[in-house]
């Protein structure tokens, strides 16, 4: 396996190892955990990719979410984000799905909001646009390591609420379905997350943090886009640029995310699995609902 450094904080272009090489061989898929760890953003050119491959290569980092309520593909392993309808052409303005991708372009991590946050996410290119739709990245484990030690202090055991209305009302406030909200309580996440592989801690953070527990709601929404702001400075971002045919994963403890616009008559479809977060990747340390469990046992 060759690595490809795509940016001094992070991320790492694979050559050598593809996919199915890693799904279907113990030691391949060890350096491309490894690297994972190390990395946070792997980038694979030219997959021969299907469902079924993008599902058993993410399957060997942990349990697959299943899509939830309301976004394309609930209920299997694979969320459907695509403008294009069942007749092949661009859907409506109208469609959820242009509402859904607005969103995407606020930067997040995935499943922040979900009972079970995710470590990972799979993200496989269908059909790309000429130009634009680049999906880019910033390193929370990067943006903590730069704070000053008093503001790391200040911030390690602080806890976030999140929730999914949080970024959805960003963009209309009326995109959620009464399912959506029904099924989507808000959720307290500790705003830091330490990796048990490299005992490396990261900012964890995203556009569906609205609050900090004990703090007041502007005090809390200030530190949080303070935060927001200090971890997605341009300098330190990596925009990935999408060709049929690539597969990026990236670590949901360690980064964020956002897409980035494209022209309204192009068509783009992307698949992504998203991997449940388990003791193994020290889902513990960011559920404070366990630590008080613990404290009172
Ligand atoms: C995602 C996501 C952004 C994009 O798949 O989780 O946020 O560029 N995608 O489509
Ligand atoms: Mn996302």
């Amino acid at each position: 396996m060759r690595i490809q450094r795509l940016h001094p904080d992070f991320g790492a272009e694979i050559h050598g190892i593809g996919l199915i090489d890693a799904a279907s061989d113990a030691g391949a898929f060890a350096q491309v955990r490894a690297a994972f760890e190390e990395y946070s953003v792997l980038v694979w050119r030219d997959q021969p990719i299907t469902d079924d491959v993008q599902a058993v290569f993410s399957r060997g980092f942990g349990p697959l979410e299943l899509v939830k309520v309301g976004s394309a593909g609930h209920g299997t392993f694979y969320s459907r984000m695509s403008n294009i309808g069942p007749d092949g052409k661009i859907v409506p303005p109208s469609d959820k799905a242009l509402l859904i991708a607005r969103a995407n372009q606020l930067w997040h991590t995935d499943s922040s909001f979900k009972k079970v946050p995710a470590v990972a996410s799979v993200l496989s290119a269908r059909v790309i646009p000429e130009q634009g739709g680049e999906t880019e990245f910033t390193s929370t484990r990067a943006a903590w390591e730069r704070l000053r030690p008093s503001e790391q202090a200040q911030l390690r055991d602080a806890v976030a609420i999140h929730s999914y209305a949080t970024s959805r009302n960003q963009i209309d406030p009326t995109m959620m379905t009464p399912e959506e909200h029904a099924s989507l309580p808000p959720v307290r996440r500790r705003l830091t997350w330490c990796n048990p592989v490299n005992g490396r801690r990261s900012l964890y953070l995203a556009s569906h943090a609205g609050g900090i527990e004990g703090m007041g709601e502007r005090e809390g929404a200030e530190l949080l886009a303070y935060l927001m702001a200090h971890a997605t400075e341009p300098a330190h971002t990596y925009a990935h640029s999408w060709k049929p045919g690539d597969v990026v994963m990236w670590d949901n403890r360690a980064t964020m995310h956002r897409g980035k616009p494209w022209g309204p008559a192009q068509l783009r479809s992307i698949v992504r699995t998203t991997i449940s977060a388990t003791e193994e990747h020290g889902v513990r340390d960011v559920l404070p609902e366990l630590w008080d469990q613990r404290a009172a046992a």
